[in-house]
């Protein structure tokens, strides 16, 4: 079950709730809430030192109250040192509450009490919210004998609007990422890009977005080469989702690009078994793009918002697109498909085409893209590439804020000649080194003039370890950079 959130007034020791959750920094400092607690149950001090308790961030100390406090336990949860407990700090804090107390109903906490200097109060109230929420998602549609936790409700010491606002987009934004977590999670044989589409026609309903769905033969007379190429392999036809989000005296505006390959098998450049195990995951970026569109209306974002994500399914067969064929993309420009297993690039030059041709004032793109980017950056940071430094400047910084980690990677001219085919425009591999900037430099032929960031999420979109507010299997990486990206947007200078 999803819990809801509220603000209390009541001191640690009195505050009715099946299980209060105070912090603890390093060294076994008690935050006030746990010495008020260690005030009304004598031992404490002791039990923790016994336990091997310290504070670093992630542990965990469950007590009985003894019936010295208003609620039935209490919780410890180490938050490292005193002058780390920023925003971040608290959303781990959240998930660790949340994965603690999946067998209580009620839980109350004093974890925004003593915030490290400079950290906004209500900006760590989203992120505690947010932490809860993503630390203790769970994807139990396939288990036969599912437990789920059974935590309904989480009362926040504080008071006032400004942060029972940011309590409200705390759960808006996570509920986005859940949104996509699930899309992410759920197995390719139940998303094809027909369904896909479908559960984004839901999602948007009713939250103030418009939805436009093409079918193969819109595609054809929008002439998406790219988009039908790749999906022309498989028996379940491709689809792409224009929403726009417009509203009433719109600041600038601004689009947003997702890659939606529902199943990667790689095409005819077939990929290992193991290579493919994870493919489900291919659809991640178009997933981040849909969920953060349906909460700009609930976050009364003030800049237009457009999005396009090509959903299709990468497959062999005898109807496959062959290394070696061209597709025409929507600008008018040829690819030599020279590895059907470099697919993404190939959807989303169409997208990224259409994207530009609506002159936004800026682009921006999620892809689980390349490998490449993973032996890169790893599996916790997406790569972000662009052609205008101050824009992409803004959109790292939106991640930042967001607390999803990304690092800029070059987009160098001297490796352009690597996509030079010999009979078409461009092909769509470079060479052995560099293939997420290859990758990069490929779409950036389809942007015109238009500053645009690619976020290649091949890394992030998953996690192979619970970790903080991630949870093993789908992240939704991504979801809150953008709505960071779209809530705070500045056009970007001119270059
Ligand atoms: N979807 C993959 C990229 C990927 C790989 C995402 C691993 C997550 C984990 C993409 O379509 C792909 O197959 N890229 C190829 C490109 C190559 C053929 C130039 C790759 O990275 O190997
Ligand atoms: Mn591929
Ligand atoms: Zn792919």
């Amino acid at each position: 079950m999803t819990p809801s959130f509220c603000l209390t007034s009541a001191a640690a020791d009195r505050v009715e709730a099946d299980l209060v959750v105070v912090p603890v920094f390093v060294d076994r400092d008690l935050g006030a809430g746990a010495a008020v607690i260690d005030a009304a149950i004598a031992g404490l001090a002791d039990f923790m030192a016994e336990a091997g308790f310290d504070g670093k961030p992630g542990e965990t100390l469950a007590t009985p109250s003894f019936g010295q406090l208003g609620a039935g336990a209490a919780l410890l949860v180490g938050v490292g040192p005193r002058d780390e407990l920023d925003a971040d700090a608290i959303r781990r804090a959240g998930a660790t509450l949340a994965r603690r107390a999946t067998k209580v109903r009620t839980v109350a906490t004093t974890l925004l009490d003593e915030l490290a200097d400079g950290t906004d109060r209500s900006v760590a109230a989203q992120a505690l919210v947010e932490g809860v929420l993503l630390g203790g998602y769970e994807f139990l549609e396939y288990k036969s004998k599912a437990e789920p936790s059974r935590l309904a409700s989480v009362a926040i010491g504080g008071r006032g609007t400004r942060l029972q606002a940011a309590l409200e987009r705390g759960a808006t934004v996570g509920g986005a990422v859940i949104w996509a977590r699930d899309m992410v999670n759920e197995p390719a044989a139940a998303k094809s890009p027909a369904a896909f589409a479908a559960a984004a026609k839901k999602l948007l309903r009713g939250r103030g977005v418009t939805v436009k769905v093409l079918g193969v033969a819109e595609m054809r007379t929008e002439r998406l080469g790219g988009v039908l190429g790749v999906g022309q392999g498989s028996h379940q036809p491709p689809r792409f989702v224009k929403m726009t989000y417009a509203p009433r005296g719109a600041r600038g505006s601004l689009a947003l690009v997702g890659k939606g390959v529902i199943f990667d098998s790689g095409g005819l450049s077939l990929k290992t078994g193991k290579g493919m195990e994870t493919m489900k995951t291919d659809m991640g970026g178009g997933a981040a793009v849909i969920a953060a569109m349906s909460t700009l209306a609930e976050l009364d974002v003030k800049t237009k918002v457009t999005a396009y994500v090509p959903m299709v399914e990468n497959m062999p067969s005898g109807t496959a697109i062959r290394p070696g064929d061209v597709l025409k993309i929507r600008n008018g420009k040829t690819v030599e498909v020279l590895n059907t297993d470099a697919e993404g690039r190939l959807i989303l030059a169409d997208a990224l085409s259409l994207a530009a041709e609506a002159e936004p004032d800026a682009i921006v793109d999620a892809a689980t893209l390349t490998g490449a980017c993973v032996v890169a950056l790893g599996d916790k940071f997406a790569g972000l590439m662009g052609n205008h430094d101050a824009w992409r400047d803004q959109v790292r910084d939106a991640a930042a804020r967001a607390g999803e980690p990304v690092w800029p990677l070059p987009l160098p001219k001297q490796y352009r000649k690597q996509i030079d085919s010999e009979i078409a425009d461009i092909k769509n591999i470079g060479g052995s080194y560099g293939g997420a900037l290859t990758a990069g430099l490929f779409l950036q032929e389809f942007v015109g003039d238009r500053p645009w960031v690619h976020v290649d999420i091949a890394g992030p979109a998953r996690a192979d370890a619970n970790d903080g507010e991630l949870v093993r299997g789908g992240t939704g990486f991504g979801v809150r950079t953008l709505i960071e990206v779209a809530s705070r947007f500045r056009k970007p200078p001119r270059r």
